[in-house]
């Protein structure tokens, strides 16, 4: 079989990357390891920026967000037991908007088998092959029968522990990381949200989170030890122990119910460069992670994407020297959000070993934050999201 992207990988990278290609004319194939519903079972962050929202607009994917997503305009932050809004439309003019990363894949895989493009779930032992080359391939099994796709170019959007980036050869590539010492347990309930905004919670007992999918759907998280196991938090526990994380007043309203999904998902920063090997283009997880905290991880894989997708475009236009900027584009914007992801990160968590001076330094900064208008503002640029260059 031949088409000009083969894309690995059918999570929000893959399905966009394929989506926006399908509309300036560029044949596509999607081969993707799991089936349909693993891929809609992972539960991941919710809020969207404006570029993101926008690039959603463009593939044609966005009306249901419309429709059912939450615009907001403001988060907030709270430590020593007080609430502190930023205005993030004041600030910087520009809103987020709360939909979860589920609902978008979802409105993907609709979109795509809507315009019947080719899609193989369940593939196995899929491989890159000549990417070094002009005419890279793909092959895979399924149903045990093996297949090989021949095509332009291959964009890996297989996530952190795909195949493509492990297919680089060492020497090629470097990696940059930064693992935490602590995870996030979080649970989806369906209550009503304890407060219209998110709240990002500093606590002398860790992190917490209060976020939300919908009017009737909450999404809460709680730092955790990275040995803690899902079995040893009951709901009752989770429930106990965001209680005592959050300002009586705010816990006093904490509306709780089972959970009806439950996990804990560790935290890393991680960057591969560069992102481009040959024909072979690395996208979203595969080439980066970030820590939850300032939810950038769709976010940046939707600016890849942007730029992965104006790069072929032009491509097939006849304009081939895009295709050389990709990775450095990325990049710029990547090692900002990376920066912003892991200050945010730092600024809201217990290390458990920090000293006292470190817990001093964590204060004050958090202190000075709320009190000037030029560091909320920088603030709530990066959270916002910073423009597509
Ligand atoms: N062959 C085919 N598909 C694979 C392989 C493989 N060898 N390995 C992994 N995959 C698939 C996974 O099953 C998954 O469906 O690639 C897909 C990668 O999807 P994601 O992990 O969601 O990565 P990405 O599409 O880049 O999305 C980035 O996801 O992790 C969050 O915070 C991140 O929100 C960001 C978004
Ligand atoms: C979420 O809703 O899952 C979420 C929101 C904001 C974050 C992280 C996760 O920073």
């Amino acid at each position: 079989m031949k088409t000009q992207v083969a894309i690995i990988g059918a999570g929000p990278s893959g399905l966009l990357l394929g989506q926006l290609l399908a509309k300036s004319g560029i044949s596509n194939t999607v081969i993707e390891q799991r089936s349909p519903d693993y891929v809609l079972g992972r539960i991941r962050a919710g809020v969207l920026e404006q570029t993101t929202v926008d690039l959603l607009d463009t593939a044609g994917v966005a009306a249901r967000m419309h429709q059912e997503g939450l615009p907001h305009d403001g988060v907030e932050l709270c430590f020593g037991g007080e609430r502190h809004r930023i205005d993030l439309l004041g600030l910087t003019g520009k809103r987020v908007m709360v939909y979860g990363q589920t609902e978008v894949t979802r409105d993907l895989m609709a979109a795509r088998s809507a315009a019947g493009l080719s899609t193989v779930y369940q593939a196995d032992e899929v491989a890159v092959h000549d990417f070094d080359s002009a005419s890279p391939s793909v092959s895979y099994l399924k149903d045990r029968v093996r297949h090989t796709v021949q095509a332009d170019f291959i964009a890996g959007c297989d996530g952190f522990h795909g195949i493509c980036r492990a297919s680089v050869p060492g020497a090629a590539i470097s990696l940059h990381e930064k693992v935490y010492p602590f995870g996030w347990l979080g649970v989806l309930a369906d209550v009503p949200p304890v407060s219209p905004e998110l709240i990002y919670v500093q606590h002398e007992r860790g992190f917490a989170l209060c976020s939300q999918r919908s009017k009737a759907r909450s999404r809460y998280y709680l730092q955790c030890a990275l040995s803690d196991e899902v079995a040893q938090w009951s709901d009752e526990a989770f429930w106990d122990e965001l209680k005592r994380r959050l300002p009586q007043a705010t816990a006093a309203q904490l509306q709780t119910g089972p959970a009806i999904e439950k996990s804990i998902a560790p935290l890393r920063s991680f960057v591969a460069e560069p992102m481009r090997f040959g024909s072979l283009f690395l996208v979203g997880d595969a080439a980066h992670i970030v820590p939850p905290t300032g939810a950038k991880g769709l976010n940046l894989a939707a600016s890849d994407v942007a730029y992965l997708w104006q790069a072929m475009h032009s491509y097939y236009a006849g304009k081939h020297s895009e295709i050389e900027h990709y990775s450095a584009r990325a990049l710029a914007r990547i090692w900002k959000a990376e920066r912003f992801s892991w200050w945010m990160t730092s600024l809201m968590h217990q290390f458990p070993d920090a000293g006292s001076f470190a817990q001093k330094m964590q204060r004050a900064e958090l202190d000075y934050l709320l009190g000037s208008q030029a560091a909320m503002t920088v603030l709530a640029e990066n959270y916002v999201g910073l423009p597509l260059a």
